[in-house]
Formats: structure tokens, C-alpha cells, sequence
């Protein structure tokens, strides 16, 4: 009687607590999964993932919760009859398992909860019953699965807003035109040829971002085109890409392209909303004028290991650039006009790059400029270009030879920003001194 009392207490103050706070945690609730799963209390979570499991244990009452079940990274084969009757599924990752059939039962009391079902990995064949029966699945991951076919009956058909699908040599899946709420699409393995003209018709409309992994496309797909309100694009590890067409994107707020063969820089010119372009991992070298929007709103510009030789002359035309990353790349010097038109910069970095010069005014009308980082190059000691950055907080010189005496870096005694100057990283040559603490404590003393 006690015991129930104390229970009914903590009930009373979980309930004022939930009033006050908005996660609302039985703390009395045992975990209804015996060993080896364990339980994350708050957090609603049942952990079974890679306990080398070959069947699904028996799960107890799990009250009132709604627990996200991790069963991913087992030896199953497949979910037994009403495998979950005793609790209440909001999410299920069976990823990564020999999966090639579920019960049709095992999902029984939580078919209108479930919001999310990860399946990748595993050896369907076809989408289960069980999963058809979801009547508000929002996410779906099915990648790399022997051959998915769809149901033609899918009850998420209005509901699933984000989709993983594809797998080595298999086709495009059928049915998937019925989903027409989608707004994230990824698409891994599947390859280029094997998309239908109108793979993406139906989800044109609410599509706002589309991954492409691994697909051995040359070009961009036609069938992309149709994509009018898509806002991000990420296209990685497509290492035959050689042209890259998005002329119809013109929604596109960021793009994504990571391990191609592009030698040149895509024409964006028609996507004037690109905020951030990444471009990685891939031989490019130019980047051309009439490739650019006029009036491009251009923040965040990434081309890390590309095979720019210098900055671009084309970002004369992107004056709004606030974040410009080069790393890994051969640009070897830094000339007075490269960045000159861009007053908003704020944070440079060309770490791994072979850089060996920058001209003393380089930075003259980089009023914003907060980080530069030149970890790892060639440069001959702190460049004196930074004395024209007064708006400096952040240096990072790891890994370059550095000088730290006063005939080096004195001059630094009349530098604006050393009064602000908080951090950064970089060694002394000479006494293996922090290149930092030089600045701070030893430049101030130098004579003039
Ligand atoms: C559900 O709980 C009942 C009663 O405790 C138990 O008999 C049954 O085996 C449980 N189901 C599963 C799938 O563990
Ligand atoms: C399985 O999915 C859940 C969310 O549904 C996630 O929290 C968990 O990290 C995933 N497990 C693994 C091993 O990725
Ligand atoms: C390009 O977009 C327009 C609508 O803006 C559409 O009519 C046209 O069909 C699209 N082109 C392709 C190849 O899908
Ligand atoms: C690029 O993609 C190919 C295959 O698509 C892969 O083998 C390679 O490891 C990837 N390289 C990088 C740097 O990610
Ligand atoms: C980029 O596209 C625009 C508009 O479609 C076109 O005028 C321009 O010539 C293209 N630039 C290159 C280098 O192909
Ligand atoms: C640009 O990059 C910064 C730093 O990584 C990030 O915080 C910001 O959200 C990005 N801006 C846009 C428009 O993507
Ligand atoms: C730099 O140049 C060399 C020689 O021209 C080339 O082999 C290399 O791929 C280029 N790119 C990078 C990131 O070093
Ligand atoms: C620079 O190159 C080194 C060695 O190749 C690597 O370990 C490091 O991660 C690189 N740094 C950056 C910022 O890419």
C-alpha cells in the first residue's frame, strides 16, 4: 500500500513537473526490455543495437511512453507476431540486419504512431505489410536492400516527408510516384541511367532537398530539371561527373558537390538564392565570369582539395562572401585584389595550401575579418598582411615555421587588434614557444 502510494506521489509531481516543464518522464518505469538491451529513460529509447542478437526479445509493459526502439546491428531475420504488443512504437531502426520479412501483426497498437522506420541494410525484397500499414510514417530509410518494391498501397503515401532509397543494380523503385508529400529524397547507389524521365514529377512540388550518392552519373540528370523548388542539392561520390546542368534549379539556396571529376566551376547563374556553394574532392581549376549570378547573394563558398592555383577571380563578382575556405588546394599566393571587393569576409581559411605568399595589403578591405586560419603552408612566418586586420580574434599557424623575435614580429606592438586578440594556435621555431603566448606577453616588450 505504501509502495502504491509513493508511486501514486511521484505520479502526482511527474504530472505538476510535466505542467511546468514539457518532458514529462516517468522516472518509476523499468525498462521493459530485459538484458542485453538497455533503456534510456528520458529519452524513451530501447537500445538493442549490436548486441548480436537472433531473435527479437520479449518486451514487457512499457506504459504509457512511446519508445524509440534500436534493434539495428543484430543477426535477425526477421520480427515475430505482435513483437512490440506491449509498448507503444513512435520509431524503429531495424537497419542492418539479414531482415526479409516482417509479421504482418508486429507493429499491432502502434500503426498511427510510428513516425520513423529505418530498414537499410538488409535483405527485403519487398516493402512488408507491416510498413504499409503506417498511417503517419514521416521518415523512411531503405537503402541497400536486395530489391525494394513498393506496395501499392502505401498508407504514409500523405505523410512521408523524408525517403532513403537505392541500392547497387537495382531499378528505380515502382510505385514510389504515390509519394507525394516527399521534401528530402536520397537516393545512394542506384545509378543514373536508371532513372525514369519522370522519376521526380510527382514530388516536384514539395521537394526541397535531394542527396545523389554514389550514382555514376556523368551529367545531371534530365530528370532533375523538374525540380523548380528544390533549395538543396547535394551530389556526392558521383567520381564520373564531368558537366553539371541545373539550369532549371533556380530555388536552390545551397549546393553540395563532393568527389567529381568537374574541372570547372558549375553554372549557377540562374540560381540567384544560392547561399552556399561546397565544392570538394574534385579537379577543379576555373571558375568562369558568366557562370554567376549578377547579383549573387553567395555567403558561404567551400572548395576544399579542389585544384585552384590561385583565388578566383570570379569572386570579385560575390561581394557578400562571408566565409571562404580553400583548404587543401594549390593556391600558392595571395595577391593585393584577390579579395578586395570582399568587405564582408569574415572567416579565411587555407589550411594545407600551398601557399608561399601574401601581399602586404591583401587584407586592407577586410574590415570583418575575424578568423584566418593557415595552418600547415609554406608561408615564411606571420604574414604582415594581418597588421591591416584590425577586427582579428582568431589566428591559426599550426604547423608553419614561425620566427618569434622581435625583428619578426615587433611590429605587431602597433597592431590594432593585438588589444582584442584572444586565440588561435602556432609554435615558435626558434624556442618551441606557443605563438600566442609570444604575442601576448613578449611582443608588447619589444623595443621599437
Ligand atoms: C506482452 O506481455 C504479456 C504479459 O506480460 C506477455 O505474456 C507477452 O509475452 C508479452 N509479449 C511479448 C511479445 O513479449
Ligand atoms: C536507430 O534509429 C534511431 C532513431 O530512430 C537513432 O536514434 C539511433 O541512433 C539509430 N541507431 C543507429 C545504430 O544508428
Ligand atoms: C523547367 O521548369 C519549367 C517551369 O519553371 C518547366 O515548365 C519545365 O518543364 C522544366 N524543364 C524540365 C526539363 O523539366
Ligand atoms: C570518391 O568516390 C569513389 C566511388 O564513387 C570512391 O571509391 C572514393 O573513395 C571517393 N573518394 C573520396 C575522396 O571520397
Ligand atoms: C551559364 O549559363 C548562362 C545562362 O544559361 C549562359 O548565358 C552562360 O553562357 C553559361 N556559362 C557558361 C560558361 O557555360
Ligand atoms: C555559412 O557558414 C556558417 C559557418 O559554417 C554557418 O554558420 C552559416 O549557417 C552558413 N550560412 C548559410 C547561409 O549557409
Ligand atoms: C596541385 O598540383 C599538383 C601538380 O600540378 C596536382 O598533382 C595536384 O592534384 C593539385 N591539387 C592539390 C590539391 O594538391
Ligand atoms: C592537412 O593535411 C594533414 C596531413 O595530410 C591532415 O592530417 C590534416 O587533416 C589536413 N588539415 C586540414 C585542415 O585539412
Amino acid at each position: 500500500m505504501a509502495v502504491y502510494k509513493t508511486t501514486q506521489v511521484v505520479f502526482i509531481i511527474t504530472t505538476l513537473v510535466g505542467l511546468i516543464t514539457p518532458i514529462a518522464v516517468d522516472p518509476g518505469q523499468p525498462c521493459p526490455a530485459p538484458p542485453p538491451c538497455t533503456c534510456r529513460i528520458p529519452g524513451s529509447m530501447i537500445d538493442c543495437s549490436g548486441k548480436g542478437l537472433s531473435h527479437v526479445p520479449g518486451i514487457s509493459n512499457g506504459g504509457q511512453q512511446r519508445w524509440t526502439v534500436d534493434i539495428s546491428y543484430n543477426q535477425l531475420t526477421t520480427i515475430p507476431k505482435r513483437a512490440f504488443e506491449n509498448i507503444t512504437v513512435v520509431s524503429l531502426n531495424m537497419s542492418h540486419n539479414k531482415i526479409s520479412t516482417l509479421s504482418m501483426d508486429c507493429l499491432v497498437g502502434s500503426n498511427d504512431v510510428v513516425t520513423s522506420v529505418h530498414m537499410e541494410s538488409n535483405q527485403f525484397w519487398y516493402l512488408p505489410n507491416a510498413i504499409d500499414d503506417l498511417t503517419n510514417l514521416e521518415i523512411l530509410t531503405m537503402q541497400d536492400n536486395p530489391f525494394i518494391i513498393l506496395g501499392t498501397s502505401m498508407s504514409f503515401a500523405s505523410t512521408l516527408r523524408y525517403l532513403t532509397i537505392g541500392s547497387e543494380n537495382s531499378p528505380w523503385p515502382k510505385y514510389i510516384d504515390q509519394l507525394n508529400a516527399i521534401t528530402h529524397l536520397t537516393v545512394v547507389g542506384l545509378t543514373c541511367y536508371s532513372l525514369p524521365f519522370d522519376a521526380f514529377f510527382n514530388m516536384a512540388g514539395t521537394m526541397k532537398s535531394l542527396v545523389l550518392q554514389n550514382n555514376e552519373c556523368n551529367d545531371m540528370p534530365d530528370s532533375v530539371q523538374v525540380l523548380t523548388n528544390l533549395e538543396h542539392l547535394a551530389v556526392i561520390d558521383n567520381h564520373l561527373l564531368t558537366s553539371f546542368d541545373i539550369h532549371n534549379l533556380t530555388s536552390l539556396t545551397s549546393l553540395v558537390i563532393e568527389n567529381s571529376s568537374l574541372s570547372t566551376m558549375p553554372n549557377i547563374s540562374k540560381c540567384t538564392h544560392l547561399l552556399s556553394i561546397y565544392v570538394t574532392d574534385s579537379p577543379i581549376k576555373s571558375w568562369e565570369l558568366d557562370t554567376i549570378p549578377p547579383e549573387s547573394k553567395l555567403r558561404n563558398i567551400t572548395l576544399d582539395r579542389t585544384d585552384f592555383d590561385h583565388i578566383p577571380t570570379a569572386l570579385r563578382q560575390i561581394p557578400l562572401v562571408e566565409n571562404l575556405l580553400m583548404k587543401n588546394t594549390n593556391v600558392s599566393n595571395i595577391e593585393d585584389s584577390d579579395l578586395s571587393t570582399l568587405f564582408l569576409l569574415r572567416n579565411l581559411d587555407l589550411s594545407n595550401a600551398s601557399l608561399e605568399g601574401i601581399a602586404v595589403t591583401a587584407f586592407k578591405q577586410n574590415t570583418m575579418l575575424y578568423s584566418i586560419s593557415l595552418d600547415n603552408t609554406n608561408l615564411a612566418g606571420v604574414p604582415r598582411a594581418i597588421g591591416e586586420v584590425d577586427s582579428l580574434y582568431v589566428l591559426n599557424m599550426l604547423g608553419d615555421s614561425i620566427e618569434c623575435t622581435c625583428k619578426e614580429l615587433g611590429w605587431m606592438r602597433l597592431w590594432g587588434a593585438l588589444e582584442h586578440f584572444v586565440t588561435g594556435s602556432g609554435t615558435c621555431q626558434n624556442t618551441g614557444m606557443d605563438l600566442m603566448t609570444y604575442i601576448r606577453e613578449y611582443v608588447p616588450k619589444c623595443a621599437t
